[in-house]
C-alpha cells in the first residue's frame, strides 16, 4: 500500500468520526478493536444501502421472498452445515513482537512485522459461542450465526409452504453476522460483528449455471447503476479450484479496489454455486424432507441447487465513501466532497438561511420538506463553511434563503458537483425538490 493510499484511508476515517458516520465502540474507554458504531449520517447512509438492497432484490422481483432469523441459531445448524467442524483458522503467533497472523495468508515462515520466529499453527474457532438460559454446562451453548444463509437454509421447507413458490426462487436477508475473525482490520472492511446481504437462488440443477451467470451480472448492475460505484473500480476474480470453500462448486468474488491491499483489490461480495451441498446437509441432519417437485421436468423430485449472492455492508458502505470521496479547489479554496448518489446520501437538502436573522422566516421551508426527505436546518458559521459541511456530508442540493427572499417569496438551490445555483419560488418548491431527487440536477 503506497503513502498516498494509507493518507486516504486516514483522512477517510478522521471524516467519518467528525461528521458522524463511523465511530470506534467504547472510544471513551480506549475503543474495542475491530467493532464500530454508527452516528447519525452513518446510520442514514447503511440504511439507504440496505433499502436499495432490498429494493432491487426483494421488493422488486415476484420470484425473491425476504426473511428475518434469529442471531441465536440451534447449534445443530453449524453442526450440519460443517460450521463446528471447519470453520477454523490456523493461527501462529511471533514469539518476538507477540503479533498473531493467519498462517495461510503468510508468505515465509517468519513473523512479517518484525522477521521474529513463529508458533506452530493452532485451531481458532471463528464462531462466537454464548450460553442460552440458566444452565452452565455444554447442553446450553449455542452460536452466534456467522453467516445468515444457514436459517434460509434450515427454514427452507416452512418458507416454501407459506409462500407456495416454485422453482427456480430466492429467500433473501440482511443481518447481522459474528466471527471471532484473528485480523480485524482496515477500519469496516473486517471486523467481528458485521452485517450480509445474502440471497440464495434455488433451481433445477441442470439450470444452476445460467443463473450464476444471470446473479454476477445483476449484481454488478446494483453496484454500478443503483450505488453509482465507478465501474473502474469493480472486477470479477473467479476463484481457483483450491481456493473453493468446501461447500461451492464455483464461485467468483466482486472486488473493489480498496486502497490498503496488497494488490489494491479486495472482496466486495462472492457469488457462488454452492450446489446441493447444504439443502442436502441440513436433511441428513434434521430427517427432514428438503427435496422440491420439479414442476419443469418429468415431474419427479430434486434436491434444488443453490446460487448465492453474498455480500457485506460494511464493505459496501466503505467502497461507496471511498468511491465518493475527492479533494478539488475552487475558486482558489480547497474543498472535501463526497459526491453520493442522491438516493444514498444521508441528508438530501440543507436549509441556510443567510443570516442568523432570516432563521424564523426561514424555517418554514424545512418544516414543509421534512415529510419528503431528510433535511437539515443549519445557521452556524458563514454561508461558505455551512456549504462546505454539506459537501463534506454528501448532501446533493443547498437552498439558501436571503434577504431577497422575503421580497420576491424565493430561494437559491445549489447543486452540490457542479456548483450551479437556480432561483425557485417558495411556492413550487417542494415539487422542484421531488423532481430533483426523483431525475437528479
Ligand atoms: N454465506 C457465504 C459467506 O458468508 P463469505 O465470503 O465468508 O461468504 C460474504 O462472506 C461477505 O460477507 C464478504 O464478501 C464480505 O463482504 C462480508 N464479510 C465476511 N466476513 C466479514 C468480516 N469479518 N467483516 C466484514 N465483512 C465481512
Amino acid at each position: 500500500m503506497g503513502e498516498v493510499d494509507r493518507e486516504l484511508m486516514k483522512k477517510l476515517v478522521s471524516l467519518c468520526k467528525r461528521l458522524g458516520f463511523v465511530f470506534q465502540s467504547g472510544e471513551i474507554y480506549g475503543g474495542l478493536q475491530s467493532a464500530w458504531d454508527y452516528g447519525p449520517l452513518g446510520i442514514e447512509l447503511k440504511k439507504n444501502i440496505e433499502g436499495s438492497w432490498w429494493d432491487f432484490m426483494v421488493r422488486t422481483r415476484s420470484n425473491v421472498v425476504g426473511m428475518d432469523s434469529a442471531i441465536i441459531t440451534h447449534p445443530d445448524v453449524w453442526k450440519s452445515s460443517g460450521h463446528l467442524s471447519n470453520f477454523h483458522d490456523p493461527l501462529v503467533d511471533c514469539l518476538k513482537c507477540r503479533n498473531r497472523f493467519r498462517q495461510d495468508q503468510l508468505e515465509g515462515d517468519r513473523c512479517p512485522d518484525c522477521g521474529g520466529e513463529l508458533t506452530e499453527p493452532r485451531d481458532f474457532g471463528l464462531m462466537f459461542r454464548t450460553r442460552m438460559g440458566a444452565l452452565e454446562d455444554d447442553s446450553a451453548t449455542v452460536y452466534l450465526r456467522p453467516e445468515t444463509c444457514q436459517p434460509i437454509f434450515a427454514n427452507f421447507r416452512n418458507v416454501c409452504t407459506a409462500t407456495r413458490q416454485r422453482l427456480p426462487f430466492g429467500i433473501a436477508q440482511i443481518g447481522k453476522a459474528f466471527r471471532n475473525e484473528i485480523t480485524a482490520r482496515n477500519f469496516v472492511f473486517r471486523s467481528r460483528e458485521f452485517e450480509q446481504m445474502e440471497m440464495e437462488f434455488f433451481c433445477v440443477p441442470g439450470e444452476a449455471r445460467q443463473w450464476f451467470e444471470y446473479w454476477l451480472e445483476q449484481r454488478m448492475v446494483w453496484y454500478t447503476e443503483k450505488l453509482g460505484l465507478n465501474p473502474d473500480n469493480l472486477r470479477l476474480r473467479p476463484h481457483d479450484e483450491g481456493e473453493l470453500a468446501h461447500y461451492a462448486s464455483g464461485c467468483t468474488d466482486i472486488e473493489y479496489r480498496f486502497p490498503f491491499t496488497s494488490d489494491g483489490w479486495g472482496e466486495l461480495e462472492g457469488v457462488a454455486d454452492r450446489t446441493d451441498f447444504d439443502l442436502t446437509a441440513h436433511m441428513q441432519g434434521s430427517g427432514q424432507d428438503l427435496s422440491f417437485l420439479d414442476q419443469s421436468a418429468d415431474g419427479g423430485k430434486v434436491v434444488p441447487y443453490v446460487i448465492e449472492t453474498s455480500g457485506g455492508i460494511g464493505r459496501t458502505f466503505l467502497a461507496v465513501l471511498l468511491d465518493a470521496y475527492r479533494e478539488e479547489e475552487v475558486e482558489g479554496r480547497q474543498r472535501v466532497v463526497l459526491g453520493l448518489h442522491r438516493d444514498l446520501a444521508p441528508i438530501k437538502a440543507a436549509v441556510l438561511p443567510l443570516s442568523k436573522k432570516l432563521s424564523e422566516q426561514a424555517a418554514p421551508i424545512e418544516e414543509m420538506l421534512r415529510p419528503l426527505f431528510p433535511v437539515t436546518f443549519d445557521v452556524t458559521g458563514s454561508i461558505g463553511k455551512r456549504y462546505r459541511r454539506m459537501d463534506e456530508a454528501g448532501t446533493p442540493f443547498c437552498i439558501t434563503f436571503d434577504f431577497d427572499s422575503l421580497e420576491d417569496r424565493s430561494v437559491t438551490i445549489r447543486e452540490r458537483d457542479s456548483l450551479e445555483q437556480i432561483r425557485v419560488p417558495v411556492d413550487g418548491l417542494a415539487d422542484r425538490m421531488s423532481a430533483l431527487m426523483r431525475d437528479g440536477w
